[in-house]
């Protein structure tokens, strides 16, 4: 494997101040234990700077959710890829399904929040996937591939990106994909990439999410092409989101 393996908690609108503590039993594990890696938790954004400040000298890097695609001004409620960096967050989650559905982002508006992060020295992990209707239909491929060209910002051919694989409809649902179809996604996704973005596209960590969990995640992890994962419901506790970790 080329990309090096990167797993993420994304805790999604979960998590008080006291979880932080999750935080730091992942971080101190790693610190004695470490992996060949990277480790990213993105907890909701009141949380962001407090998890920050307790992975200082942790091998655990802090991202935010989502961001707006302008650096600053009279957006209420939104926080820009700037912000994140301002308070040392170094990945952000763009186009993640939920944000598709509840607010109606389309691939164009997520290109422009890629390209946001990449201009701030961030790195966004940019999210794509089918629905069940799409799959069922037999259109997951053109999906991704659309996804992948109309998603990835010109500006990744020069900063890091990451690609989250993620089928809509597996997750939060305990379904997961067969082997064979994460394989397949994957490796059409990398092709994709590659047409797009040339060779960086081989140091891009492409990653898994969807009902990964630590009794499937060895499993998952091992298949060829899948960097790491993108873990949601199973990396809000300490012990199950570092199973998932020590899958991988
Ligand atoms: O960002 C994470 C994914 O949406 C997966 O969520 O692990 O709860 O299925 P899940």
């Amino acid at each position: 494997k080329n990309a090096k393996s990167l797993i993420v908690g994304n805790w999604k609108m979960n998590g008080l101040r006291q979880d932080i503590d999750q935080i730091l039993a992942i971080g101190a594990s790693l610190k004695e234990n470490p992996i060949d890696g990277e480790v990213v938790i993105c907890p909701p954004a009141t949380l962001t700077a407090l998890a920050v400040d307790a992975v200082t000298n942790l091998p655990v890097k802090i991202g935010g959710q989502d961001c707006h695609a302008a650096k600053a001004g009279a957006y209420t409620g939104d926080i820009s890829a700037e912000k994140w960096k301002d308070i040392g967050a170094k990945y952000v989650i763009v186009g993640h399904s939920e944000r598709r559905e509840s607010y109606s982002e389309d691939n164009i508006s997520v290109r422009s929040k890629a390209k946001a992060v990449l201009d701030a020295g961030l790195i966004p992990i940019i999210c794509i996937g089918e629905s069940l209707s799409e799959r069922d239909s037999g259109e997951t491929l053109s999906v991704l591939t659309k996804q992948v060209r109309e998603c990835v910002p010109e500006e990744a051919k020069k900063g890091s990106i990451a690609i989250g694989y993620e089928p809509v409809w597996a997750i939060g649902s305990g379904k997961t994909p067969s082997v064979d179809d994460i394989s397949e996604a994957h490796s059409l996704i990398r092709h994709v990439l590659t047409e797009e973005i040339g060779d960086r596209s081989k140091v891009t960590p492409i990653i898994y999410g969807g009902s990964m969990k630590p009794s499937n995640a060895s499993e998952i992890l091992a298949i060829d092409g899948v960097d790491g994962g993108l873990v949601g419901g199973a990396s809000l506790k300490a012990e199950d989101f570092l199973s998932i970790i020590r899958a991988s």
